[in-house]
Formats: C-alpha cells, sequence, structure tokens
C-alpha cells in the first residue's frame, strides 16, 4: 500500500534528524531562546528580506492558527474564511473556542476576493452582530489553488480601506511559492500580509511552523500568548534547528519543488488520459474525478483520500504529494490508473 493521503506520511528530511542528532549533546536556554532558534529566526528574517518583522516558532498548524488569531483579535470581533478553508472545517472548533465567531464565504476554488469580503462588512453593521475584523485566507488553499500576487495586492488594499487584518496561513506554502504558475516571492508576502506562517510539518520538518508577525500593532506581548495557549516548548530548540537547516540553504524550495513535481507529474499523466478535475490545483493537492468502481480498484493498492461525491458514479480523491514522494510510486500509480481505465 503506497498512500497519497498527505505531506505528512514520512517523518523528516534527512538532514533534519542529522541536525538534531548532532545537536543531541549540546545544552541549550529554553524556551525559544536557544543559539539555534535565535540564529533560525535571524535567518528567516534575511530570507523573507524584513529585519522588523517579530518570528515565533511553533509546533503545528492548528496551534499556530488559534494563538495568532485568538491574540490579534479582540472579544468581539470576528475572523472570515472560505467555506473550504482549514480553520472552519478541520481544526474542530479551535478559533471558536477562543471565542471569536468564524463568518464563512462561499467561493469557487477556495480564495477570498474583496467582493466576498465586501458582501461579509455589508451584512454586519453594528454591535448587534459579531465584527467581521481579520481575513484568514491560506496559500496554498485547502483545495490545492494559489495566491498570485495581485490578487493578494487587491486583498492587501481592501483590508487597507476597511482596517482588517490580513493572515495567511502557509501550512503549505512551500507548495504554493514553488508552483509553476507562482509570481510571488517570499519575500513580497510581509508588505501584503499582517501575518503569516511558513510550514515546516509538510514540508520535510518533523514538526515545525514559523509564525511572521509583520505589522507592529499586533507584536505585542505575543510570548505570553505562545505560553497560554501551550504553544511555548520548553525543548523549543527542536524547531530551531529544524528551521536552520531548512533555510540554511535551498533546502525549504527544494523539497516543495520535489512535491509540486511529482504532483504535476500526476496531473500531466491523468490529463492525458482525459481524467477530469474537481479543481485547478497547481499545487502538491490535486482533485481528479474517477468512476466509483475504478476508486475501489485503486484502493487496493492505494490510500488516499475520497474528497467529494460529483455525482451517483463518481467522485472526486485527493491525491497529496510530499518531500518524499517516490517517482516510481507515481509512475506505478499511473500505469495501474491506465490499466483500470
Ligand atoms: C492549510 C492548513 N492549515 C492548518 C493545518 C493544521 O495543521 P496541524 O494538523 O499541524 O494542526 C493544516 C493541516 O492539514 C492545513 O492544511
Amino acid at each position: 500500500m503506497y498512500s497519497f493521503k498527505n505531506d505528512y506520511s514520512e517523518g523528516a528530511h534527512p538532514r533534519i534528524l542529522n541536525a538534531l542528532v548532532e545537536s543531541n549533546f549540546e545544552q541549550e536556554e529554553g524556551y525559544g531562546e536557544d543559539r539555534f532558534t535565535l540564529k533560525a529566526v535571524e535567518l528567516l528574517k534575511e530570507r523573507i528580506g524584513r529585519t522588523d518583522v517579530d518570528i515565533h516558532l511553533l509546533s503545528g498548524g492548528t496551534q499556530t492558527n488559534l494563538t495568532a488569531i485568538s491574540a490579534f483579535l479582540r472579544p468581539h470581533e470576528a475572523a472570515m474564511a472560505a467555506s473550504t478553508g482549514h480553520i472552519l472545517g478541520h481544526e474542530t472548533g479551535a478559533i471558536e473556542a477562543t471565542g471569536h465567531k468564524i463568518l464563512s464565504i462561499e467561493t469557487e476554488d477556495g480564495k477570498l476576493t474583496p467582493a466576498h469580503l465586501r458582501t461579509v462588512l455589508d451584512t454586519h453593521s453594528d454591535e448587534h452582530m459579531v465584527k467581521p475584523k481579520l481575513v484568514y485566507i491560506s496559500n496554498s488553499t485547502e483545495i490545492g489553488s494559489i495566491y498570485l500576487k495581485n490578487e493578494l495586492v487587491q486583498l492587501r488594499e481592501f483590508c487597507d480601506e476597511n482596517q482588517l487584518i490580513l493572515y495567511m496561513d502557509g501550512a503549505r506554502l512551500g507548495s504554493a511559492l514553488c508552483s509553476s504558475e507562482n509570481d510571488l516571492m517570499l519575500s513580497d508576502i510581509p508588505r501584503l500580509v499582517d501575518a503569516f506562517y511558513i510550514g515546516g510539518t509538510k514540508n520535510g520538518a518533523l514538526i515545525g511552523e514559523a509564525l511572521v508577525i509583520c505589522r507592529d500593532s499586533l507584536k505585542e506581548d505575543f510570548r505570553y500568548h505562545l505560553k497560554q495557549k501551550g504553544a511555548l516548548l520548553a525543548k523549543g530548540r527542536l524547531l530551531g534547528i529544524q528551521f536552520l537547516e531548512l533555510f540554511r540553504d535551498n533546502l525549504f524550495f527544494d523539497l516543495a519543488a520535489h512535491a509540486n513535481r511529482m504532483a504535476e507529474m500526476l496531473r500531466t499523466e491523468l490529463g492525458k488520459a482525459k481524467i477530469p478535475f474537481l479543481t485547478e490545483s497547481p499545487s502538491n493537492q490535486i482533485f481528479p474525478i474517477l468512476p466509483n468502481a475504478l476508486i475501489t480498484e485503486l484502493q487496493g493498492k492505494y490510500s488516499f483520500h475520497v474528497w467529494e461525491q460529483v455525482d451517483a458514479d463518481h467522485s472526486a480523491i485527493r491525491l497529496v504529494t510530499s518531500w518524499a514522494t517516490k517517482e516510481d510510486k507515481v509512475a506505478a500509480f499511473i500505469e495501474d490508473l491506465k490499466k483500470l481505465i
């Protein structure tokens, strides 16, 4: 059985494991004040091209989203997200449990536009309703689409005009930035959003997300928020060591590019076999639509999510490739699929 279920089925890139082993007996300060974390933060600032941002390393995506969003919002304020957004459907109400409503927005492709946000603002006009304040987007999105620079510029302008906070969940930012359709650089992001995170967990790290806070007013006391939410790790060094290794050279981008290449191989070959897709997704997640009987056959050899029923006889499946996906397994999947067709 080979898995295309997600991009965290494997452990960590060997270079990360080596870095952890090599530093194992070094004595360090706790709670993110160790030399590795301090160095990783400096390196990330260099890569981002901004020394005036605050960077905090956390262990997972849900933890990062709930810590950041609850810290950024006042009690009566709400987040807005695409209905497919991860915070809405897949985080067990973690944001809501901090007291903030999430206003759900239907979209075509998982991406928010100013027009979507305008509708929400127009229907939330006074103190008898929550106040929409934070725009949650993810790049890539839950359905594999990516934001182009111009789309983010438009969101930025709208947020500025309406005093909104723009927050980008970057659990799969590596894949988005390495997409063949991407026109955004890592260094563009801090001037377009107020805060974002760079996902390590789904791109070769054992665990770890690097939260970058760009807007000054959101920075204050963030370490208190981290501690209160259980996100300030005594052995924070483990996160620092991993991000140091990912960004020491091009490893972070090389790993994401590999995942994308594997997805591209699947996309191209399935396309040649005239298999339709639920959505355009130029990243490491693809959503081919297949006959249900064929899906059952494939499940004998491969694991993947059945994403959505399309009609009585067809469903979309989600295939996710990772930094560690093997090319021969992708080729074998394509061969098996062609035989079944
Ligand atoms: C876009 C996005 N954000 C956040 C998360 C949550 O990450 P975690 O499972 O580490 O809490 C995921 C997980 O799949 C995700 O895809």
